[in-house]
């Protein structure tokens, strides 16, 4: 962690030269002319706008150099030539091997990529073509995959932000949580001889995933489906081939993972599979070769044009020095609904970390909360705190030039002016001056006028980036996911913590056993719990009440 350092306290002059001067994001436009030009970039089809930030020139320099400071080229580049960078596990983190940068001193690497690659879409054709049948001979229509955390959310978002790539004769659909209501609200639209589940689950260990798959196999046999067809109608890709056998997969039916690539960082690996199905082969190439544009950029980019570090220093930037703890991403398109749920995941299970690389308490804070949905609906949530709430929130807002529903461009127009007014008013606020004359104006009196205006006022000074995608394609969503991968590694640099590894997960499985073993009775596991997981057990476990609670 960078604390303490010249650059960090460089930085915190910085900071305080700034909201002494009380430096405003409107006051940097009217000062600096040439600010547009210095703060907006480009990478491949995407388009990001930095100039809304509460960030001037001087500062800007001194948050690079902390980054220079902190040998951020070389952690880059040690990252993509499979240095051990992973090192609680032992583990490089070569996600980027998936899209074709490939470490030179790997060459078997590019090797299983590509045979994975090979067998990916020979299964591709077999299904979109029909020839690969069920076990009453007709083809697939209906593709369920059962996974959880990196092994859904990934492949879920993208799969829906490509709705019109979707192949006309198969619909892609996904099961995560252990909720069995979920698997049940899935299977209900679905016909056994038509249907075929992906087990996705890297460790092939996951209890929601092989709850899930269970339930499915038995939903498949009680349908009709015998266990001589079960190949037909179960594959699965893990990087525990093993586990996936004993479960009944037929090895050819294994499409393999491995443990160079993390979880969260794996949907370009055989883990998009239901994306490829869902939409194309090809389709699933173009989002590739868009994660490839940006990890070309990230590598050979000068630090002040690297779009990707300038995020990552960028949130640097609001976490430890104007202490924002949270951070929100505002997709404004609707097929990028599931973009703030995979970005949480990225994020707060890569930056969620109390420790360093060498386990040593941090002496700065990390990761902040990620959340956000869709615009234009969070403007009927939750903008009333991004606006007027007392904490400042740095804002992601996600925006596509051109419509896919081409007959639509008008309300299309709608979507995207909003999205312009809300990064406009987080930034420009609204004084009390203009909010009083607004009201004047509406005929309230000079007294209410005065007392509204208080209410009425917008502080404004609040920053937020601007992507703009030419269009939602693969080559761009691509890109613009890979372009947050790279920023998440960026942090993680600055904090010095290993962005791959989630060892906080591992609790809440180790106490699930035991709670589960008391909700069935087991005296042991109840006499070995706390006093309210004992009570709510007991409560739990009364006959169902009605609604007077007798
Ligand atoms: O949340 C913990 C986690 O290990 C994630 O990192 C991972 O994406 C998810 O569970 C699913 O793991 P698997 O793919 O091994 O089932």
């Amino acid at each position: 962690m960078a604390v303490g350092t010249t650059g960090w306290d460089a930085l915190a002059a910085q900071h305080l030269r700034m909201t002494q001067s009380g430096t405003t994001i409107e006051g940097m436009f009217a000062r600096d002319p040439n600010r547009i030009e210095q703060m907006t970039h480009q990478c491949g089809s995407v388009m990001v706008d930095l100039s809304k930030h509460l960030i001037d020139t001087a500062a800007l320099d001194t948050l690079l150099a902390l980054a220079d400071e902190y040998n951020l080229n070389d952690a880059i580049h040690a990252m993509f030539n499979g240095d051990v960078v992973n090192n609680t596990e032992n583990r490089p983190a070569l996600h980027v091997a998936l899209r074709g940068h490939v470490p030179a001193s790997m060459p078997h690497v590019a090797g299983t990529v590509s045979e994975t690659l090979t067998k990916m879409r020979r299964f591709i054709e077999q299904i979109q073509s029909g020839e690969w049948q069920g076990f009453t001979r007709h083809r697939i229509n209906t593709i369920v995959n059962i996974g959880i955390g990196g092994s859904d959310l990934g492949p879920a978002m993208v799969t829906a932000a490509l709705r019109p790539f979707h192949h006309p004769n198969l619909r892609c659909l996904f099961v995560s949580n252990v909720d069995p209501a979920h698997i049940r609200s899935v299977l209900k639209d679905c016909d056994a001889d038509k249907t075929l589940f992906i087990i996705a689950s890297k460790t092939f260990t996951t209890l929601e995933t092989l709850s899930n798959a269970r339930l499915a196999k038995e939903w498949y046999l009680s349908e009709g489906g015998t266990e001589q067809d079960i190949h037909r109608h179960f594959v699965a890709v893990s990087s525990n081939v093993s586990a996936a056998a004993s479960f009944g997969i037929n090895p050819d039916n294994i499409f393999p993972m491995w443990d160079w690539v993390g979880g969260r960082y794996s949907l370009w690996s055989a883990i998009g599979l239901s994306i490829a199905l869902a939409t194309s082969m090809s389709v699933f190439e173009q989002l590739l070769a868009g994660a490839a544009e940006a990890d070309s950029h990230f590598l050979t980019s000068p630090l002040k044009n690297n779009v990707p570090v300038l995020m990552g220093m960028l949130a640097v930037w609001y976490r430890n020095f104007w202490h924002c703890d949270s951070h929100v991403v505002l997709p404004y398109a609707q097929d990028l609904h599931l973009l703030p749920a995979f970005l949480q995941q990225l994020e707060m299970e890569s930056l969620g970390k109390s420790v360093d690389r060498h386990g040593c308490a941090l002496a700065a804070q990390s990761g902040p909360v990620i959340w956000g949905s869709a615009g234009t609906n969070g403007q009927h949530s939750f903008h009333q705190l991004l606006h007027q709430g007392t904490r400042m929130i740095p804002a992601d807002f996600i925006a596509v030039a051109h419509t896919s529903c081409v007959d639509d461009q008008q309300q299309h127009q709608h979507l995207l002016a909003n999205c312009l007014a809300q990064s406009r008013a987080l930034m420009c606020g609204k004084s009390y001056d203009e909010a009083r004359e607004e009201n004047i104006k509406k005929g309230l009196s000079a007294e209410q006028s005065s007392i509204l205006a208080h209410h009425r006022q917008v502080p404004g000074n609040r920053p937020s980036s601007t992507f703009v995608l030419s269009s939602l394609n693969a080559h761009a969503l691509g890109t613009l996911i890979a372009l947050y991968e790279h920023k998440v590694f960026v942090q993680s640099v600055i904090w010095n913590i290993n962005a791959f590894d989630q060892w906080g997960v591992e609790i809440g499985k180790q106490l699930s056993g035991p709670m589960f073993d008391a909700l069935g009775g087991d005296e042991q596991a109840i006499k070995s719990l706390d006093a309210s997981s004992r009570y709510l057990i007991n409560h739990m476990t009364k006959p169902e009440r009605n609604v007077h609670g007798q």
